[in-house]
C-alpha cells in the first residue's frame, strides 16, 4: 500500500522555499539539452559527489540524452551549518576508471569552491581526457577560488538551503525542493 508524501508548506516551521521542486525539474531539464550537445560522441562519465549529489545526478543524467557512465568521488568538509571550512576529506575507494573520458563533475553547491578545486586535482591524477563541473546552486559572494562551474542551476543569495540532496547536519536530503533554513533552527 502506497501513500504519498504530502509535505505542507509549513513542513518545518522555520524553513521557507527559495526553489520548488517544479522550478528545479524545468532547470534540469534544460541543463540535460546543455550537457547532451557538448558531450556528443564523447566517452563522458557522470561523477557525483557523495552525498548531496544523489538526487541532482538521478535527475540530470536521465535529462542527458547522450550515452553515458555514472559514478561516485566522496568528499566531505564536516562543518554542520557553519559553512567555514575545515579540512576536505577525498575518498576515491567507489571511483570507476576514468581514463581516457571526459568527465562531468556533478556536485549539489558551489559555495566557497574548495570542494570542487581539491576533487579536480584529486580527478586530474586518474588520466581522464577532459574535466568539466556541474552544480545546481552557485551561492553569491562566497567563493575563495579562481574557477566557476561550467554548468550551473541556479545563482543564490548567501543563505544555508537544504533538500533536494542538500542537508544540515545530514538532514532534510529527502525534501524535493530548495528551502532555506533559518538561523535559529540550526
Ligand atoms: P564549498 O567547498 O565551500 O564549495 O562547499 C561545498 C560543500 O559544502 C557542498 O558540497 C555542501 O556539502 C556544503 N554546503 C555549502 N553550502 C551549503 C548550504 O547552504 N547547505 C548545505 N550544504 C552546504
Ligand atoms: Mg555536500
Amino acid at each position: 500500500m502506497h501513500q504519498t508524501l504530502k509535505l505542507r508548506d509549513d513542513w518545518h516551521p522555520e524553513m521557507y522555499t527559495l526553489i520548488t521542486a517544479d522550478q528545479i525539474a524545468a532547470r534540469v531539464a534544460e541543463l540535460g539539452v546543455q550537457i547532451s550537445t557538448v558531450y556528443q560522441n564523447r566517452p563522458l562519465t557522470v561523477l557525483g559527489v557523495l552525498n548531496g549529489s544523489v538526487i541532482f545526478v538521478a535527475d540530470l543524467m536521465r535529462s542527458i540524452s547522450v550515452p553515458h557512465r555514472v559514478g561516485f568521488v566522496q568528499a566531505s568538509s564536516y562543518r554542520g551549518a557553519t559553512t567555514e571550512g575545515g579540512e576536505i576529506r577525498i575518498g576515491t575507494s567507489l571511483m570507476p576508471d576514468l581514463t581516457g573520458r571526459d568527465v562531468l563533475l556533478v556536485d549539489d553547491i558551489f559555495d566557497t569552491g574548495r570542494t570542487i578545486v581539491r576533487l579536480q586535482q584529486e580527478l586530474a591524477r586518474a588520466g581522464p581526457a577532459s574535466i568539466q563541473t556541474a552544480v545546481l546552486l552557485w551561492k553569491d559572494g562566497r567563493s575563495q577560488v579562481e574557477i566557476t562551474p561550467d554548468y550551473h542551476g541556479f545563482r543564490i543569495p548567501n543563505e544555508f538551503v537544504i533538500g533536494y540532496g542538500l542537508d544540515y547536519n545530514d538532514d532534510y536530503r529527502h525534501l524535493p525542493m530548495i528551502g532555506v533554513l533559518e538561523e535559529e533552527e540550526r
